[in-house]
């Protein structure tokens, strides 16, 4: 008896072990400039959804900065001509030149995308990483049976379909790119992609979708091909983000986009699938992961009341 007892509390210890020294290493210890990887070779270019607001421009800046070219997409000319001249203002830190910066315009939650056309215009150019970043929620008084089809359309075009068959017209591209030298195709998430909330039912099921097709398809280009010279695939999850899609001030769990960017371009390329890239967020998801939940969902669902009221409030005083 006493030997099982043994035997579970070693099992146990060598767990809470594990994840604590896992813990301090990504977040502490691990080298974060494993990006370097993806500027091999001559102009390598990035490629970032939703590049004229929050996470998506500072991501684009940070890369820039780092001595990528950019690809940036956006859905209003003005501001992604503003954003492409601000980012070409300046020399990029280590290269200490002006970056090529190339840009294409789409409303993401349309149908009929030429995605197939948008490769075609980048078509020679050495895509190293792309980043999608663009995706929103709405958040309306009416119930889920009282929005319509195309409403809820709109909102799986815009967080599911454009990454996904964005990704899938780069494909080809990123193949040849990923013989020669590492290639990256990176999601961004949300921690409701398992976190069930009210009101923003199609937002955790289109990222949760996402998740499941990076992971996916992280396999299945390495069923063909070896691992060396296969395209990577990762999803990054994160919490409140302080940006144009939720506007409040930073706060430890709730960090700036640039603060955010910066994480995040730092776990590119460290080799794993799924990354929470910043530590606030890890923490306030440990919470989530260990509590109880019922408890969970008692939490969530009264932090989340105040949000959904205000949200709609202001949905009635713009209709
Ligand atoms: N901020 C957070 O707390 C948070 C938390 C979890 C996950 N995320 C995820 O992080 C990503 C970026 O969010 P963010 O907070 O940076 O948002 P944001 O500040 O609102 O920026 C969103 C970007 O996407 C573009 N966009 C929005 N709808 C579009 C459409 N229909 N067609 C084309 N472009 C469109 C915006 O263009 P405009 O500039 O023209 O509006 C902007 O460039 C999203 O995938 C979001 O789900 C954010
Ligand atoms: C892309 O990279 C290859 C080598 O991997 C190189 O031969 C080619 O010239 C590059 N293309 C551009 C447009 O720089």
């Amino acid at each position: 008896m006493s030997i099982i007892i043994y035997s579970i509390g070693l099992i146990a210890s060598f767990a809470i072990a594990k994840s604590i020294l896992d813990f301090l290493w990504f977040y502490f210890l691990r080298p974060t400039n494993h990006w370097q990887k993806f500027l091999q070779g001559p102009s390598p270019y990035a490629v970032v959804t939703g590049a004229t607001d929050g996470i998506g421009k500072a991501t684009a800046k940070e890369l820039y900065d780092k001595g990528f070219n950019l690809i940036l997409h956006g859905r209003s000319e003005k501001k992604l001509k503003d954003v492409v001249e601000k980012i070409q203002s300046v020399k990029s830190k280590s290269t200490g030149q002006i970056q090529d910066v190339k840009c294409f315009l789409e409303d993401g939650s349309e149908a009929g995308i030429d995605f197939e056309g948008i490769a075609k215009k980048f078509e020679g150019l050495n895509v190293t990483i792309l980043v999608n970043n663009v995706g929103s929620f709405t958040i309306r008084p009416e119930r889920f049976d009282e929005w319509t089809e195309e409403e809820h359309m709109k909102q799986i075009r815009l967080n599911s379909l454009f990454p996904m068959f964005l990704t899938r017209a780069f494909l080809s591209s990123l193949r040849t790119t990923a013989c020669a030298r590492p290639a990256l195709v990176v999601f961004i998430g949300s921690f409701s992609d398992e976190t069930p909330m009210a009101k923003i039912i199609l937002y955790s099921a289109t990222k949760h979708f996402v998740r499941r097709l990076a992971l996916g398809l992280h396999a299945d280009e390495r069923f063909d091909t070896p691992d060396d010279k296969a395209v990577s695939f990762m999803y990054a999850n994160l919490g409140p983000v302080s940006s144009q899609m939720v506007r409040e001030p930073p706060s430890f769990v709730r960090p700036s986009s640039k603060l955010f960017a910066e994480k995040l371009v730092g776990t590119f390329g460290c080799g794993r699938q799924m990354v929470v890239p910043y530590v606030g967020h890890y923490l306030m998801r440990l919470t989530f992961t260990t509590l109880p939940e019922f408890l969970v969902a008692k939490m969530l669902s009264t932090s989340a009341r105040g949000l959904i009221e205000e949200a709609i409030k202001k949905s009635k005083s713009q209709s």
